[in-house]
């Protein structure tokens, strides 16, 4: 299951990352970053991780992120990842692949299983051409183009690529997260189970039987949560 989830960042967020970009070039080959098989059909650029805007940077999407109560209730996050941005231009693309197993934080070493894929899109749909990100799941493929400020949150056991950016440049943030429910179903019926809640909760207020439905959304993480 794959969530859209507008306004992480407001724009005024994003356009205060984007100064920052733009008044501190540290961009640097992706290739860099990019396991073995990957640097045959990785082609983009990263803010270089050792640079002080990164530390500003990745810190700020951070906070939107674990900030973000959709978020929270749709990956049940138990580690954060540092975010990373990347940018494509020029032709810049990203081929079919499936995201490392486990990923190490840049800033201090520590690993993580990587459960749920981030990406917040920092560039409007119409600063470039191309640039699509396609997620391949059982349901089958996805295109996703999304406003500035807005991210897609998908497993990352998915297939997926960034089609060539023709046009333009696309600059974005992205992170993976190790989730306290490591299987993909779960964590949806639980999500789901939560939103229905908080729909019921809406309409009707608190009553039994939205207080029985909340104990046993409890009950359901404590037995196939791990924390
Ligand atoms: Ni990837």
């Amino acid at each position: 299951m794959m969530l859209h989830v507008p306004n992480v960042l407001s724009k005024t967020q994003v356009a205060q990352i984007r100064e920052a970009m733009q008044q501190n070039d540290q961009w640097i080959s992706g290739s860099k970053t990019a396991g073995h098989q990957a640097t045959k059909i990785k082609n983009n650029l990263q803010i270089d991780a050792n640079s002080d805007l990164y530390k500003d940077l990745n810190t700020f999407i951070f906070q939107a992120i674990q900030s973000n109560l959709l978020i929270q209730s749709f990956a049940l996050p138990k580690k954060i990842l540092p975010p990373m941005f990347n940018c494509y231009q020029d032709g810049g693309h990203y081929g079919n692949h499936v995201d490392n197993a486990v990923q190490w934080s840049k800033l201090d070493q520590t690993a993580i299983r990587t459960d749920v894929s981030i990406t917040i899109f920092l560039s409007e749909p119409d600063e470039y051409e191309g640039g699509e990100l396609i997620v391949e799941d059982c349901y089958g493929s996805h295109e996703v183009k999304l406003d500035a400020g807005d991210a897609i949150v998908y497993p990352a056991t998915s297939l997926h690529r960034v089609e060539s950016v023709t046009k333009g440049v696309r600059i974005a943030s992205f992170t993976w997260m190790q989730s306290m429910v490591k299987d993909d179903w779960q964590r949806s019926m639980l999500f789901n189970l939560d939103m229905t809640i908080m729909s019921l909760k809406q309409k009707i207020g608190d009553c039994e039987e939205v207080l029985n439905l909340t104990n046993h959304y409890h009950n359901l993480l404590r037995q196939w949560g791990d924390v």
